[in-house]
């Protein structure tokens, strides 16, 4: 059955709200469904935002506290969309040891949002990572698909000020 009316879904994610219809009548009656109706949902939207949750509530007839529970208590989740750039600080023993916490400390003033956030443009989340396999380059700092090696701190507003352009 589709959401009903009082529905909270948005209409300018019409067609992300259809798919995951889709996938709500798939699994639907079928015991266990609701970690794989939040993992596909976080899959088409991106984050279990409070519109998801709630629809998914209502079309499974779940209560939204104990989606919320789940949302917030498995780490593969996450409730805020993540920014168009994903910066990452590698922190494995290689980059520890050669500066990546004074490159996190510069990432988050240079930024303005702590590590796990995401700036109110949308445009950068900043997350630590584990050991990205390329520990000759440390201390390493991706931004997406591109990795910057051997990162000082000094270099850092140089290197975000490539991806405030567009
Ligand atoms: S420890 Fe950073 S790439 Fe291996």
């Amino acid at each position: 059955m589709p959401c009903s009316s009082t529905c909270s879904a948005g209409t300018d994610n019409k067609e992300q709200f259809a798919k995951l219809q889709e996938v709500i009548e798939r699994y639907k009656g079928t015991k266990g469904s609701l970690m794989p109706v939040l993992q596909e949902a976080q899959g088409i939207f991106g984050a279990l935002t409070l519109d998801v949750q709630k629809y998914i509530s209502e079309a499974l007839g779940i209560p939204l506290m104990d989606i919320y529970g789940i949302a917030t208590f498995y780490s593969q989740f996450t409730l805020k969309p993540k920014g168009k750039y994903k910066v990452s600080v590698c922190m494995g023993t290689a980059c520890y040891v050669r500066g990546a916490k004074r490159l996190q400390d510069k990432l988050v003033e240079v930024l303005g949002i702590q590590v796990g956030e995401t700036d109110e443009e949308g445009r950068f989340t900043l997350e630590a990572t584990r050991c990205l396999g390329a520990c000759g380059l440390a201390p390493v700092l991706l931004i997406n698909d591109d990795v910057y090696g051997r990162t000082t701190p000094e270099a850092v507003p140089g290197i975000i000020e490539k991806y405030r352009k567009d």
